[in-house]
């Protein structure tokens, strides 16, 4: 594939689930990419992997976006990045409770030195990783972009409020056009397994903790609540598969690189508008995986709200962008990768 060097897209995070998975679409969309990581969340070995999909290896940088001077220096050496994709940044609900200084300094020094960076060498284009987190408990649902900002429940969903906020404010004044994109739940794996979400400790999130207790890994699911306002009781989300969150970054950035009626800062929410409940999904997983999933219904996990899921239209019609993957297809890719990752021996960082 020939890749045009004029296209080179600096991708913050790359070696992390998401960001992994954005580098191959990137890849095969034309672009050039260039990684950024400071591995403190992720594993070297990913960008093996990344290469084994793409057929080539991408330049990498183990730079922490917090160090200026090093970041100001991947610019000098990476002149033809045209824009960014900004993923770098830690995502744990729970220990930002724990560390929320540590939360705030790392997730928002590291954005604004890319904004100024960014500012300085004139790449004036960027995609923002954000998430549903900035709605809390919606009042109505499905959710639109236009739906309340609540007071957001850790400081890592604070540090997604403020680093819209933050985006917002200097692309007024700075010749940036930025899009942030409002995830809602990244599920699932590329369809080759060699990539896909890696905790690095016990899981937090629902997929990996069912995949990894269907292995064995775990003895059991927790399932959190029961007794929610919702059809089951258990809690309800917007699952989409990380391969339609990948592809919603290429179309943000296509809008960046090709339309002139983009707005200094746009916000679009990457979901499917479908909820499913967590039992769903545990019956989903069964059904795909043939597996009976050991559960036990457990009390509510503080912080987690009942129910959200996207409205996706604007989405829909602005990106020309729709998630294009079933249920089924995120629990098949989810459990796919969990096995292959069970079973071979790969290199740690
Ligand atoms: C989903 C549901 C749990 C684990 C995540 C990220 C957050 C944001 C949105 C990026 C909840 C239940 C979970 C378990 C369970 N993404 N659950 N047993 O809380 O929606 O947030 O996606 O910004 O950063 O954390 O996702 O997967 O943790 O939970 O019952 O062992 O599964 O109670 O209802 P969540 P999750």
């Amino acid at each position: 594939m020939t890749v045009n060097n004029k296209n080179t897209i600096l991708v913050t995070g790359g070696t992390g689930y998401i960001g992994s998975h954005t580098v191959v679409a990137l890849h095969e969309r034309g672009y050039r990419v260039v990684i950024a990581d400071n591995l403190s969340n992720s594993h070297r070995f990913m960008l093996d992997r990344i290469a084994e999909i793409t057929g080539q290896a991408h330049p990498f940088y183990a730079i922490d976006l917090c160090d200026k001077k090093a970041l100001k220096a991947l610019f000098e050496q990476e002149q033809d990045i045209v824009a960014s994709i900004h993923f770098a940044a830690f995502k744990a609900v729970g220990e930002s409770v724990e560390k929320p200084l540590t939360y705030y300094r790392n997730n928002l020094v590291s954005l604004m030195n890319l904004l100024e960076v960014q500012q300085q060498f004139g790449v004036a284009k960027l995609v923002f990783s954000s998430s549903c987190t900035v709605y809390g408990e919606p009042d109505t649902l499905p959710v639109t972009e236009d739906s309340p900002i609540k007071p957001a429940s850790s400081p890592y969903g604070n540090t997604k409020q403020m680093g819209e906020e933050i985006i917002a404010d200097f692309t007024n004044v700075s010749g940036i056009k930025a899009i942030a994109l409002r995830y809602f739940n990244p599920v699932g794996a590329h369809h080759s397994a060699l990539i896909g979400e890696y905790p690095n400790s016990v899981p937090n999130n629902l997929v990996p903790f069912i995949t990894q207790t269907a292995i064995g890994k775990q003895q059991e699911l927790k399932i959190f609540g029961s007794d929610y306002q919702t059809p089951d009781g258990t809690c309800i989300r917007d699952y989409i598969h990380v391969v339609d969150v990948a592809a919603a970054h290429i179309a943000a950035l296509d809008r960046l690189m090709n339309h002139t009626d983009v707005q200094a800062f746009e916000v679009y929410n990457i979901g499917t508008g479908t909820g499913y409940s967590v039992l769903e999904m545990v019956k989903a997983f069964e059904k795909v995986s043939g597996k009976t999933l050991p559960y036990r219904l457990t009390n509510r996990r503080q912080g987690d709200i009942e129910k959200v899921y996207a409205d996706t239209s604007h989405s829909n019609k602005v990106l020309h962008w729709k998630a294009q993957k079933s249920l089924e297809e995120m629990m098949h890719s989810a459990w796919l990768w969990e096995q292959k990752l069970n079973s071979q021996t790969h290199t740690s960082k």
